[in-house]
């Protein structure tokens, strides 16, 4: 490893951990100030609709986990934050920013069949990516978390461009060949294991698990489940390229494919009624790792490629219609 990123990795880690201290000082301020014995820490305190959507989509373990004090609020089954996904809770530039999502909204979703807006987006990633329950349309939650994208949205509008550059590496490239979860798992223990530990379970923030994770699990109960994108092994290797290891986004096309299939044939929650995503099943992307499909290539091969030979499938059927 170079020094400089060596010295960049401890930045993020001192990051990191300064990060985990400055929520703990704000979750003990406000309990402080106004927490009251049901629980309802942070929708009591005084604070901005898109104040306490950021603090939803930054500390979702926290404030929607099994832990919370409020059984009500306890939507989430897993243990992980919109933001372990959603950098710096959706406001880094680039690979799975929240930045353009106001822009992208309303819009046609494949896997629903139908028109979406943010708010079913959100659930989306409620249902899936966290493993729980969507969110009622016209709870306190929804609002604020909406209104927190819709502010993010209106913010990127006004930023200059210097805000908008996106560093990261270039884009991932699919390669020709079925991904190899074997050469996978040497490059997990090389570069990620570190942080996401030797099993991928993740480093909790602290024994009580109310805090969540500091690094998050990559598979297994407080994981995502089989439905979520970050399932899919392309989605995962394009994130996994631009942005891990985190501080340290230096893998190949190569190293990062593998190592999200061996992430992804894992054992992780399941998610019922998968069968019944994209009921035009032509729509279904080549790596969407379930079933049914309108075509004869082996489930394997959905899973963990090569998605070459599926997508010219499609789009020959496409030039056909
Ligand atoms: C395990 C990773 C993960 C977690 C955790 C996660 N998401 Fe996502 N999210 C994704 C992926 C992957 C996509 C799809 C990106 C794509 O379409 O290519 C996505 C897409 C979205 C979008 C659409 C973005 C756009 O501009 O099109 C929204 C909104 C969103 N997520 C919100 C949330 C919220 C709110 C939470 C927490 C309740 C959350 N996500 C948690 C992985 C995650
Ligand atoms: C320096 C520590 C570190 C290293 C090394 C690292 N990660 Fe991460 N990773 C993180 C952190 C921290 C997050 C959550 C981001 C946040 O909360 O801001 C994360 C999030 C993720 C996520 C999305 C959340 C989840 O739980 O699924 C995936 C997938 C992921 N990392 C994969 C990898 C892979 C693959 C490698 C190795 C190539 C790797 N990481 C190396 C720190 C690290």
């Amino acid at each position: 490893m170079s020094e400089q990123n060596s010295g960049r990795r401890a930045l993020v880690m001192a990051l990191v951990v300064s990060a985990i201290a400055g929520a703990v000082a704000i979750g003990v301020g406000l309990r402080a100030a106004g927490g009251d014995a049901d629980g309802a820490v942070a929708r009591v305190a005084p604070m901005a609709t898109e104040e306490y959507g950021r603090r939803l989509v930054a500390h979702t373990a926290e404030l929607l986990g099994q832990e919370q004090p409020d059984p009500n609020l306890r939507y989430i089954n897993s243990r992980l934050n919109c933001g372990s996904c959603h950098l710096d809770a959706g406001s880094e530039p680039g690979t799975l920013t929240l930045q353009l999502t106001d822009e992208h909204f309303p819009r046609f979703s494949g896997r629903s069949g139908t028109m979406t807006d943010i708010e079913d987006r959100i659930n989306e990633c409620m249902q899936r990516s966290m493993n729980g329950a969507p969110l009622p349309m016209d709870s306190p939650e929804m609002i604020a978390i909406a209104a927190y994208l819709r502010t993010l949205g209106a913010h990127f509008g006004a930023t200059g461009a210097s805000g908008k550059r996106v560093s990261e590496p270039p884009a991932f490239k699919t390669p020709v060949r079925a991904a190899d979860p074997e050469h996978g798992r040497r490059v997990f223990e090389a570069r990620c294991s570190i942080c996401h530990g030797p099993e991928g379970q993740g480093l909790l923030a602290g024994e009580a698990r109310s805090q969540g994770y500091v690094f998050p699990p990559l598979w297994g109960p407080d994981s995502f489940n089989d439905g979520a994108g970050m399932h899919r092994v392309v989605t995962a290797a394009r994130f996994i390229k631009a942005r891990m290891p985190l501080g340290d986004a230096t893998l190949t096309d190569d190293e990062a494919f593998d190592v999200a299939a061996f992430i992804n044939v894992q054992p992780r929650p399941g998610m019922p009624n998968l069968d019944r995503d994209y009921p035009d099943r032509t729509t279904k992307p080549a790596d969407n790792p379930y079933g049914p499909f309108a075509d004869d290539f082996p489930l394997e091969q959905h899973r963990l490629g090569p998605f070459q030979p599926i997508d010219a499938y499609y789009k020959a059927l496409k030039a056909k219609k």
